[in-house]
């Protein structure tokens, strides 16, 4: 009878590999939904105008995801808890499909991601990385906020987004309709309030990302 195969458990070296593998992906755009796109066609609004605006839009979407998988990432690399760790990964699931969902839609409105979602996704991950090593319970403070803050954004892009563009509307309110269950989760599992003064940097964070990812 032959015994069993010798396994190990993941080193810290198999993480960050998984990390930089993850990251790799999501820059280079080579991730697939695991949901089909709620959006049931690909028409585009009728207006140059409407169209360039819509992508703007959506390419700040698309950046806010780049940010959520890298935030994700980074939680989960030092969280402490297994429930915790699971909660992040499988919500990062789910972010992994509004990535997927905004990035074909940028290319059915003849658009491109923001060139600056390389530093962005750095910058996220060192979050997601800091707030992971203050404690599971800041971790998920910090998760709660953003989901809080991302879906009061989205629901701003529901009202600008041009009146013929269904497709990006059912993408974004799919999306909204996530965020707020990934929030949830997160109080859930013991969420601590984030003291206002990182509140406070983490709109005025969000508020360059979306300013600059509308038009770069
Ligand atoms: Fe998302
Ligand atoms: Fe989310």
């Amino acid at each position: 009878m032959s015994s069993p195969p010798f396994r190990s458990s993941p080193t810290l070296l198999d993480h960050l590999l998984g990390a930089a593998d993850e990251a790799l992906r999501t820059l280079a755009g080579a991730v697939t939904a695991a949901r089909p796109t709620p959006a049931s066609d690909r028409s585009v609004p009728v207006s140059a105008s409407d169209r360039r605006h819509a992508a703007g839009l959506m390419r700040v979407n698309h950046t806010g995801e780049i940010c959520a998988q890298a935030l994700y990432s980074g939680q989960a690399l030092v969280a402490r808890d297994g429930r915790v760790r699971s909660a992040l990964q499988s919500a990062a699931g789910e972010e992994r499909d509004h990535l997927a969902w905004c990035r074909r839609r940028l290319t059915e409105l003849d658009s491109r991601p923001s060139l600056l979602d390389p530093l962005w996704y750095a910058g996220s991950f060192a979050w997601g990385v800091t707030s992971g090593l203050a404690g599971d319970k800041w971790s998920l403070g910090f998760l709660a906020e953003t989901e809080a803050q991302v879906e009061r954004h989205l629901e701003g892009h529901l009202d600008q987004l041009p009146a013929d563009d269904d497709a990006s509307r059912a993408i974004v309110e799919k999306m909204r309709e996530d965020e707020v269950r990934h929030g949830s989760t997160g109080r859930a599992l013991g969420a601590a309030e984030l003291p206002y003064p990182v509140k406070r940097a983490m709109q005025a964070a969000s508020r360059v990302m979306t300013r600059t990812a509308y038009w770069v």
